[in-house]
């Protein structure tokens, strides 16, 4: 039962102490959020498995590609582990190491600037090592103005992976027109793009999130016909016309900042991951919080992460035997590194 689940779970963390960490991503189910040590958003919690150094074993609430970050982060003795493998992210699958070299060779003799790749932190650990090794940087939902400014900066032309939508809002919020922006298509190798080559600025992965992509215009329209009111607050991996259409977008971070600023009676329509607008709707009963899309959409990877799991995780590493340990090989981790220091520097 779950009572008896939640009864293991304390047992192992009131034994363990400090020899075990337990982080969770915003979007975690409650009955995991509950036993969390820390809650973030991606950013923060790259940057607390960064400063990780008293714990023997971090149990990461999140997906595979956040667990990767954190072993990169941390010591080579320090053991991560994934409560569930099955809890991956589809937009972090949609980029691969050999599509983005051949990618990046593709474009470099065709275009001949020079390109900076950034990736999303929603991508493999392959895929940040592809954008280390070319002088690039990872990037988060909330320092992603501060990285495409940087990396506008620094070369003529970004290349943004793996979210197309992250990529274009932010660019577009600085100035870039949606006219000088291409895209890749990494299963036909191709360049989507219907101006000239030499007025490309940015090259978008043409990759998404199955979760953001559910929030429409529609959604939006339908709201300020019947309530004007209400505030439209989205994630910025909604597409450019939904983030357009919105009042306000930011990562999960911002969005949990601008509720916990809210006047009380306001009325807000949220356009991210179900956990998290539930979490927010339960602990501000002074607040009228809907998702944006009426069918709430989950994150079915992030929900793989549940009691059971937990604590059988927990039970095993109590006993000396982890499993689904994670670990990114050192050749990778190098490169990888270099993208995400990048990062943390400028953050
Ligand atoms: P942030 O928490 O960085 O906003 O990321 C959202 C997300 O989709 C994580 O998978
Ligand atoms: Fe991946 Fe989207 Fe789920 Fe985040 S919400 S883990 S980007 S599928």
């Amino acid at each position: 039962s779950d009572a008896e689940l939640i009864a293991v779970i304390e047992g192992v963390k009131s034994r363990m102490g400090s020899r075990l960490f337990l982080p969770a991503h915003h979007y975690q189910k409650d009955e995991v959020v509950q036993f969390a040590d820390a809650t973030g958003d991606s950013l923060q919690l790259a940057q607390i498995a960064k400063k990780m150094t008293a714990a023997e074993y971090t149990v990461f609430c999140g997906v595979h590609f956040m667990a990767e970050t954190a072993d990169m982060l941390t010591a080579s003795d320090h053991t991560v582990v994934l409560p569930d493998m099955r809890a991956g992210c589809s937009m972090a699958d949609m980029a691969n190491g050999f599509q983005t070299e051949r990618a990046y060779e593709i474009l470099s003799e065709r275009l001949k600037r020079s390109i900076l790749p950034l990736t999303y932190v929603n991508s493999t650990a392959e895929i940040k090592a592809f954008v280390g090794r070319h002088g690039g940087a990872t990037v988060t939902s909330s320092n992603a103005v501060r990285m495409v400014e940087w990396a506008l900066a620094e070369r003529e032309i970004l290349f943004f992976l793996p979210d197309q939508h992250l990529g274009r809002n932010t660019a577009h919020a600085l100035g870039v027109p949606l006219e000088q922006m291409a895209v890749w298509d990494p299963i036909a190798d191709e360049l989507l793009f219907d101006g000239a080559d030499d007025e490309i600025r940015v090259i978008l992965w043409k990759g998404h999130c199955s979760v953001h992509e559910k929030f429409t215009v529609g959604q939006i329209e339908q709201f300020r016909k019947a309530e004007p009111d209400r505030t439209i607050l989205v994630h910025p991996e909604c597409s450019f016309e939904v983030v357009a259409a919105s009042d306000l977008n930011g990562s999960t971070a911002y969005i949990i900042q601008q509720i916990e600023q809210a006047e009380p009676g306001t009325k807000w329509a949220i356009g991210t991951e179900m956990n998290l607008v539930q979490r927010l709707a339960k602990d501000h009963p002074e607040l009228d919080i809907v998702s944006l899309n009426p069918f709430m959409c989950p994150c079915l990877t992030m929900n793989r992460i549940d009691l059971p799991h937990l604590a059988w995780s927990l039970v095993q590493i109590e006993a000396g035997e982890p499993v689904n340990i994670i670990t990114v090989d050192p050749e990778t981790t190098r490169y990888a590194v270099l993208a995400l220091e990048r990062m943390l520097e400028r953050s």
